[in-house]
């Protein structure tokens, strides 16, 4: 089983978001060979409750519900989405998120069932307690056209779990498309893939889906 996560940063319009649902849904059949995860903006999510893929959030509050102006907390998504990205590189770098927060952030998304998809820019950074499904995102990778190499991930991921057994589930993102998304995807220690770029669009993001289900057991 392969996990696809699309995630759609901070892009599309409403309009943009229903165009894009109705040619995905075109194109894309379940498959228990492959689940398919799209973290879009928080106003995408009442558009997408009914899809036949899985929600999950590109961030949530490190508090519970109460007077934190702007934020949206885990107990609010809970039972709508099912994952949660949480220390992206780019949550990091703009935002200024450390790791004692995000670690607040894995508290809050467990406390309300909404599974963490920690993001790990190198095999050194720390991974709070708690989270079971990691994906490894090298800065240098996001967004520029060059991935990571399948071969090293397979070597990161092997030394983040010896460290760390309790991960069982390791995603690699970085310029993943539709046109090198299988090296990632026969890996058999790679579980899956991370989107960011080639998820806007439903027909790539589709091939991408479509190869994972059609080529695993
Ligand atoms: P990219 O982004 O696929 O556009 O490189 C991946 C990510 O940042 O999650």
């Amino acid at each position: 089983m392969k996990y696809i996560v699309g995630n759609w940063k901070s892009n599309k319009t409403l309009e943009e978001s229903s165009k894009w649902l109705e040619q995905f849904n075109k194109i894309y059949k379940q498959s228990n060979t492959s689940k398919v995860i799209v973290c879009p903006s928080f106003i995408h999510i009442p558009l997408m409750v009914n899809a036949s893929f899985s929600l999950g959030l590109q961030n949530l509050s490190p508090f519970e519900q109460g007077a934190y102006t702007g934020e949206v907390a885990a107990e609010q998504l809970a039972g709508i989405v099912e994952y949660a990205l949480i220390g992206h590189s780019e949550r990091r770098e703009y935002f200024q998120e450390t790791d004692s927060q995000l670690k607040k952030k894995v508290a809050q998304a467990r406390q309300f069932d909404i599974e963490p998809i920690y993001c790990v820019q190198s095999e050194k950074t720390p991974i709070p307690e708690g989270v079971q499904i990691i994906a490894y995102e090298p800065v240098e990778a996001i967004g520029t056209g060059n991935p990571e190499d399948p071969a090293n991930c397979r070597s990161v991921f092997a030394k983040i779990v010896k460290r760390q057994p309790e991960i069982k589930t390791c995603l690699y993102g970085g310029s993943v498309k539709a046109d090198n998304a299988a090296a990632f995807l026969q890996e058999p220690t790679i579980d899956g893939v991370l989107v960011g770029g080639a998820s806007l669009d439903p027909v790539e993001f589709a091939k991408i889906v479509t190869y994972a289900s059609q080529n695993q057991t």
